[in-house]
């Protein structure tokens, strides 16, 4: 297998250089944290399935404390390349990230980052709510307990379900199973399990395509409160949400390929969100935002 080289990530199984934590590489390697202006940035991503090219020269910039939103037809790379920014397509087999995905301006894909580690700091919220076969207490003090985190784990247990606006339906049922609870409490509670471990970038994908209108309210009230500490990219096929919660869009499309005529998602453009739903550059986004293409 070959090895990995920068912004190429083939495996991290046959890696010489011990793995660091993204946050201690940050230390040795790169800016401080408030040096930096944007969480991420994209140069030239690609993201390949086997031969399938799935996503083709994605460079974009993701800001601190903003939420970002993905956009765009299904099929076109969203989640695939949500889950770049966390190194979650490395659980995929055959899925492989080349170009550079820089984190803080360190190359989150560089032989010293432990992905274990990547994903404690860059949490993910998925769209079905997936809490653990366990309590609420036991769901969020899961990461924790596992991290080993100093500090009273009823305390952070407490703040984690207080700043996932749940604290006051569940605080009297906290040895209760999971299950018990409804789809949107529990989508607030995975939210809740994200934010234990303090992390410090919030991925969600389609985090509120099952839940009702009120739940949905509440899990984007939820995100507007949250991007205050966090910074947080959501992939939506609801353009009403993405225009009420997300201050930047990006719009992506499939897009056939000149010689092979294979189908691979690009990005069409990014932009402030209120310029993409009211003054697109490109047609193609102006057909998807408008409802006439996706
Ligand atoms: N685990 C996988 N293995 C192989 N191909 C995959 C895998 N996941 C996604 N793909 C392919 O990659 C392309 C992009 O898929 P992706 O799921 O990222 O799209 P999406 O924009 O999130 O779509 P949707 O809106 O339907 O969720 C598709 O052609 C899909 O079939
Ligand atoms: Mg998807």
């Amino acid at each position: 297998m070959p090895k990995a080289t920068t912004g190429d990530v083939v495996s991290t199984e046959d890696q010489a250089v011990p793995t660091v934590g993204v946050t201690a590489a940050l230390n040795e390697d790169g800016p401080a944290r408030e040096q930096t202006v944007n969480t991420f940035e994209l140069h030239k991503v690609n993201v390949h399935y086997g031969d399938m090219l799935a996503v083709k020269d994605v460079s974009l910039d993701i800001p601190h404390n903003q939420i970002t939103a993905f956009i765009g037809p299904s099929g076109c790379g969203k989640s695939t390349l949500l889950r770049s920014l966390n190194r979650m397509n490395d659980l995929i087999p055959g899925a492989r990230v080349s170009g550079d995905v820089l984190y803080h301006g360190v190359n989150m894909y560089g032989p010293k980052i432990d992905p274990v580690q990547v994903r404690t700091v860059i949490g993910m919220v998925f769209q079905k709510p997936n809490p653990f076969p366990k309590s609420i207490y036991d769901n969020v003090a899961f990461g924790p307990r596992i991290l080993k985190m100093k500090g009273n784990l009823d305390d952070m247990v407490e703040s984690s379900l207080r700043r996932a606006a749940l604290w006051d339906e569940v605080k009297d049922r906290l040895k209760d199973n999971a299950f018990g609870m409804s789809g949107g409490q529990q989508q607030r509670l995975c939210i809740a399990r994200a934010i234990a471990v303090q992390p410090d970038v919030i991925l969600m994908d389609e985090p509120c395509s099952a839940l009702d209108p009120v739940s949905t309210g509440k899990v984007e009230d939820l995100m507007l409160e949250l991007k205050k500490e966090y910074t947080i990219v959501i992939v939506t096929h609801n353009m009403q949400q993405a225009a009420r919660v997300s201050d930047l869009t990006a719009f992506f499309t499939v897009a056939a390929m000149d010689q092979t005529n294979s189908r691979t998602g690009v990005l069409v453009e990014m932009d402030e969100t209120r310029n993409i739903f009211s003054n697109p550059k490109d047609e193609r986004t102006a057909n998807y935002v408008t409802g006439k293409f996706g």
